[in-house]
């Protein structure tokens, strides 16, 4: 056996630097996929990061959102990681494809950028009997009309009926997410969404904060009516997709760590992150722009 080069191929491997997944939300929504990607892929290590300071991004415009989740994926990529998920809606329409095709080429080759919302439209047509689907999002998702068109390239046949719930985020953030308060905007939206057709029989929750309100949406939704909620479809996703690129898969550090970040007050965050991530975390605060 040639020992120098056996040698010299160990020393590649390690100083072949491995990096947590990033994992992105505007604020603590992406927390709900986070869980259930870690319920699957409970191995890797992951870098949780929380725009809290400028959620939630939902009203803002794709050119803000845009520049807001770049400084996000750049500040990933500086703690190394090699790929990073953007588990938030708004993100993934406003600012994911205009990374992927512009910015990474440039900034980082060799790094990859995924989304939520093709991994959700490659199988929404799974879940309806009728061919009639309803999108629940923010402004933001809604109006960049990404859930329709991208439902259309895998179901062209498939109807899709959307409605904003720009009220929904605030409502969770601030903790009225299961009060008699949230009744009212939770019936109005749902009533709007099934009023533009009686036939859907499937109702996609495409705001990573949505699943907080899942029983509250449940009272108010006929029982035929199936709820979608994304974090395990992600998840399945993600695991298919280390499976398929090795190259990537192998930049990705295994240990079962979460390090959790927010642009705003730690203590505030961690509050607030256990209900949405099912347990405690601790967490640290961090500047996008100079650290
Ligand atoms: N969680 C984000 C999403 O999935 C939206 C929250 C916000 O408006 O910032 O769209």
């Amino acid at each position: 056996m040639n020992h120098s080069v056996d040698t010299g191929w160990f020393l590649f491997l390690v100083m072949q630097q491995t990096a947590p997944i990033g994992v992105f939300d505007s604020g603590y929504g992406g927390l709900t996929v986070l869980k259930e990607i870690v319920t699957a892929l409970p191995e890797y290590d992951y870098c949780y990061l929380g725009d809290n300071a400028r959620a939630p991004y939902g009203p803002r415009s794709f050119d803000t959102v845009y520049h807001y989740t770049l400084e996000a994926v750049q500040w990933f990529f500086a703690q190394g990681c090699a790929l990073v998920v953007l588990a938030c809606n708004t993100a993934s329409a406003k600012a994911l494809r205009t990374i992927q095709q512009k910015d990474l080429p440039r900034i980082a080759p060799d790094k990859r950028v995924l989304g939520v919302i093709r991994p959700t439209t490659e199988i929404i047509g799974q879940f309806s009997q009728t061919g009639h689907i309803g999108i629940l999002g923010t402004n933001g998702t809604v109006t960049s009309n990404s859930y329709p068109i991208e439902i259309a390239k895998f179901y062209p046949q498939l109807k899709v009926y959307q409605e904003a719930c720009p009220m929904w985020v605030p409502l969770i953030e601030n903790g009225e997410y299961n009060q008699a308060g949230a009744d009212y905007f939770v019936q109005k939206h749902l009533d709007h969404l099934l009023g533009q057709s009686p036939d859907i029989d499937a109702i996609l929750l495409a705001c990573t904060h949505y699943p907080l309100l899942m029983d509250k949406i449940r009272q108010f939704l006929p029982k035929q009516v199936q709820v979608i909620a994304q974090g395990e479809i992600v998840a399945k996703s993600l695991a298919t997709y280390l499976q398929r690129h090795l190259a990537i898969a192998e930049k990705c550090s295994k240990g079962g760590q979460i390090r959790f970040c927010t642009t705003d007050d730690a203590a505030n965050f961690d509050h607030q992150a256990a209900i949405f991530f099912g347990k405690g975390v601790t967490s640290e605060q961090v500047d996008l722009i100079h650290s």
